[in-house]
Formats: C-alpha cells, sequence, structure tokens
C-alpha cells in the first residue's frame, strides 16, 4: 500500500482536507464551505458543529477519492492547521460547546480592551505574549463566553468546561474525547500564553479572569497529538502535527532561516517574517509570535495581520453583486481606469497591523461619475497591496536585518492565483514575489509536520531544497508613480481610523 499524509485545514469559510503523497505532492483535495453568521455590527460566529461536519466530511471524501484512485490508501498521519484565534468552549462530558465559536475578526471585546489598555496593562501584556490588547485574540473571547452564558464560569472553575481555539477542538473530536492539547503556535494567540517562559502565564489568567482549568495542554508543532477514534476513518490515524494557518504556511514555504518571509492570502493577509531564535519586541506595532516549535525548539516570527484581503472580493460578489466569481476581478481590474485614483479602506472588521483600530469602518475615496465596477474591483485589489506595503515598511523598521529578505516574498493563498494583483504587489513593495508550485503550501505545512515526525518526509534542510516556484513577479512600477499611489493610500487609512472610541 502507498504512503500518505492526511492535511486538515481548517479554514475562516471552509474546511480543506488534502492527502500527500511520499513526495509531499497533493493527489487528493476536498472542501466543504460553511455558513458565516454576523449576529450584530462587528460580531462574527461559526457553529462548531458546522465545523465539525465540514472537517470530518472533506476529511472522508480525501480518503475516499485517494482509494478511488490507487485502492487502498494508507494514511500514516493527519496534520492539522486552523483558522486561529478563534474560540470554542465545550462540555467536556458531552463534547457540545456551549456557545457558538467566536471568530478571530470578531470586535465585540473592543470596550474591554480599551478598558485595560487604559488601565495600563498594554505593555506587560506585550512582553510577555507579543500581542497587543485587541479583541483578535482570544483571551477576551473566552472571558465574554464565560460570562454570557448563564453558570459558565462555575463550572470552568471546576474544570467541566474545556477550551479550545479550532486545532483543540477539532483535535478533541477526533479523538474521540481523548486528547485536550494544543501547539505552541496556536497557545501564543491567545494572549494567556508567555511566548519566552513557554507556558500560560497566572497572571494573564487573572488578568483576563479566565481559569485555568480549562485550558489545553501545550506540544511542540511535530508532537504525538494521539490516534483518531477509530469509528471515524474505520481504522485509528496518528495526529503527528498542528500549527497554527499562517505557521504551517511559513512551513510549507520553507521559510525556515531567518529573514526569510512569507505572506498569505486568504480571508485576510498575514506576513511572517522567520527572525530565528530571537524573539524580537516591535516598535511599530507588530506581533511577535511562535513561528514553529519543532523538535522542542522555538523558532520566532515578527508577523504583520491584515484582516480584510480576499474578503473584501467576497463583499464585492456577496455585499454589492458586482462580480459573479472571484476571478473576474483580475480581468476587471486590467480594464479599470488607472487614472482614477480611487481607494478601499476595507475596515470591515476594523483595522490589523499597524493600525490596530478595533473601532474603524470601512471607507472609500476619490470616487467620480465615471468610478464603476472595474474601479471598484481595483481598488479592492490595490488595497491588498498597499496593505503589504504598509507590513514590510513596518518589518524593516523593527528588524534591520530584514531588509534583504523585504526584497523577496514568497506568496500564498486564493488572491495570489490573481496575475494582476500579484505585479501590481510586486510593484507596490518595490519587491520580487514568488509564487510556489504547490499553492497548497498551509496544507503542505501541516503534513510536512506529520510526516517528518512519522520519518515519511525529510530534514527540513532538504524539504527546503525542494521548493519549487512557479512564478517570479518583478517590479515594473515607475518608482515616481509608486511613491504617488502610495501616499494616496496613507492618505486614505489617516482619514479612516476612528481616533480612539
Ligand atoms: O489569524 C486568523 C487567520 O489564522 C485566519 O486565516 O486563512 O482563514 O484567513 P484565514
Amino acid at each position: 500500500m502507498t504512503a500518505y499524509i492526511l492535511a486538515i485545514d481548517q479554514g475562516t469559510t471552509s474546511s480543506r482536507a488534502i492527502v500527500f503523497d511520499r513526495d509531499h505532492r497533493p493527489v487528493a483535495i476536498a472542501q466543504r464551505e460553511f455558513p458565516q453568521h454576523f449576529p450584530a455590527s462587528g460580531w462574527v460566529e461559526h457553529d462548531p458543529e458546522d465545523i465539525w461536519r465540514s472537517v470530518l466530511d472533506s476529511a472522508r471524501e480525501a480518503i475516499a477519492k485517494v482509494e478511488t484512485k490507487t485502492g487502498a490508501a494508507d494514511i500514516q498521519a493527519i496534520g492539522i492547521t486552523n483558522q486561529r484565534e478563534t474560540t470554542v468552549i465545550w462540555d467536556r462530558e458531552t463534547g457540545a460547546a456551549i456557545h457558538p465559536a467566536i471568530v478571530w475578526q470578531d470586535r465585540r471585546t473592543a470596550d474591554l480592551c480599551d478598558t485595560l489598555k487604559d488601565a495600563g496593562h498594554e505593555a506587560v501584556v506585550r512582553h510577555k505574549t507579543g500581542l497587543l490588547l485587541d479583541p483578535y485574540f482570544s483571551a477576551t473571547k473566552i472571558a465574554w463566553i464565560l460570562d454570557a452564558v448563564p453558570g459558565a464560569r462555575a463550572r470552568a472553575q471546576k474544570g467541566e468546561l474545556a477550551f479550545g481555539t479550532i486545532d483543540s477542538f477539532v483535535l478533541w473530536r477526533l479523538t474521540g474525547g481523548a486528547v485536550h492539547a494544543t501547539d505552541e503556535t496556536n497557545a501564543a494567540r491567545t494572549l494567556l500564553y508567555h511566548i519566552h517562559d513557554h507556558c500560560w502565564d497566572d497572571d494573564l489568567l487573572d488578568l483576563f479572569n479566565v481559569p485555568r482549568a480549562i485550558l489545553p495542554e501545550v506540544r511542540d508543532s511535530d508532537d504525538d497529538f494521539g490516534v483518531t477514534a477509530a469509528a471515524l476513518f474505520g481504522r485509528a490515524i496518528a495526529i503527528r502535527g498542528i500549527a497554527g494557518d499562517q505557521h504551517a504556511a511559513s512551513i510549507g514555504q520553507a521559510c525556515f532561516q531567518p529573514g526569510m518571509m512569507k505572506s498569505t492570502y486568504g480571508t485576510g493577509c498575514f506576513a511572517l517574517l522567520n527572525t530565528g531564535a530571537e524573539a524580537v519586541l516591535s516598535q511599530n506595532r507588530l506581533l511577535t509570535t511562535v513561528a514553529y516549535r519543532i523538535g522542542g525548539r522555538t523558532t520566532y516570527a515578527l508577523e504583520g495581520s491584515i484582516f480584510i484581503a480576499g474578503a473584501a472580493v467576497q463583499w464585492l460578489r456577496d455585499g454589492l453583486g458586482i462580480i459573479e466569481n472571484a476571478a473576474d476581478t483580475d480581468r476587471m481590474a486590467r480594464d479599470g481606469d488607472p487614472l482614477q485614483d480611487v481607494y478601499l479602506v476595507p475596515a470591515f472588521t476594523g483595522l490589523g497591523a499597524p493600525y490596530w483600530d478595533a473601532h474603524a469602518r470601512g471607507a472609500m475615496f476619490g470616487l467620480t461619475r465615471a468610478t464603476g465596477p472595474k474601479e471598484f474591483a481595483r481598488a479592492a485589489l490595490e488595497a491588498v497591496c498597499y496593505q503589504t506595503r504598509d507590513l514590510l515598511e513596518a518589518m524593516r523598521r523593527d528588524w534591520p536585518r530584514s531588509e534583504g529578505a523585504a526584497t523577496a516574498l514568497r506568496v500564498d493563498g486564493g488572491m495570489v492565483a490573481n496575475d494582476w494583483t500579484m505585479q501590481c504587489l510586486a510593484d507596490i513593495l518595490n519587491a520580487t514575489v514568488d509564487r510556489p508550485h504547490t499553492l497548497e503550501t498551509t496544507a503542505l505545512g501541516a503534513a510536512y509536520l506529520a510526516g517528518k515526525a512519522i520519518g515519511l518526509y525529510p530534514d527540513m534542510e532538504s524539504f527546503a531544497a525542494s521548493m519549487r516556484f512557479e512564478k517570479r513577479f518583478t517590479p515594473e512600477m515607475d518608482a515616481a508613480v509608486r511613491e504617488r499611489k502610495y501616499q494616496g493610500w496613507r492618505r486614505a487609512v489617516a482619514r479612516t481610523l476612528s481616533g480612539g472610541r
């Protein structure tokens, strides 16, 4: 029987399952979208049962596809990667969630974050977690659920409830409730984890009023996470890797050396710059995060997080109805009038790095009677490029050693199939943009962790040497045009910021 690895990629809008062969090539893919719930302005929820069903169905379908092709498939291990920060609390007895999952984009705890900031807690939070006091992260979401659901806080204290980011929740379900664990990349996104001491932090637990009894155990990204309940796939399969999706993409892009950088364009956009064993504290409102912990050694990264990238294209389709599918934007942007200085600041759920304005909301500037759907599409795609430039500039200032890295960017995610956007990105950044052959780098990263853990995949050096790029985009834009356009973006953002509350 041929050996395979299954990667489960539980994302913000869909769950995907991808089977990789021993040469780390994807051989079968299955995907299930699930509903998004927006119960109030700035609130975003998922039904944990939708998430679980989409994971299970896509995993079963991907395995079945391989079996149809090759007869019996020997899935030797599973790697999990996931939308990060999204918070689920469930009953340890029944496995049922006590509240919908509060999604990373959700802003309902903005006021609580402001109160904690006003009370002067941000410096210590930054020092310990590398993060900022923003509703993006899990801690205030946990506290909100414990306060909103009658009796939940008391039950949490008694150890009857479990908290998890999506990896933990999926792991719990896959193992039939046998394992309550997470990996260090996911723990590092909760605001409760000390990224230098590598443990849950009691002072932070007190600050956010989160009982220790609900927390999962933190393991390495390539650790042993138990086995699947036999009933799920007809046999027990070892779970040997977990990493948050952006971290898995860094691994899948083989960004293993300090100075290497990747940027993933999914719902949002997340750029991670590997800083090696050094945890660089940002002076420019970037995040310090765990890139991965492999073999007991933590590698750190500087991260820039943008909340809306592909989601702006989704808005053109579902909100405005001016495109039929995402691929239309490539042609529309090409045909759009380049002389119209139209800017979309997609602060639909506030602004992330480097602005961190939870109260800002989206805006468009420069509209005239001549502005139409094509210019809207162009502005949505350009916004992604301008925001990436904001991140790169902050990284250059934070870590002068990144000067070299900031001239080459490895990209992945759904949006990078769009050639116009990738050329625009190279132009606005004045940097080369490398698009790999395998665009499924997030899933590949999870598969690599599991495959390496069981000895099916090679060491990191050989894996990095096997990376192949499909296309390189190099800057073509006139420098003066680039700067004029970017300064226009900066002015548009300045007019969108909420100025506090
Ligand atoms: O931090 C949120 C991020 O992990 C979500 O990623 O790919 O679902 O937009 P994505």
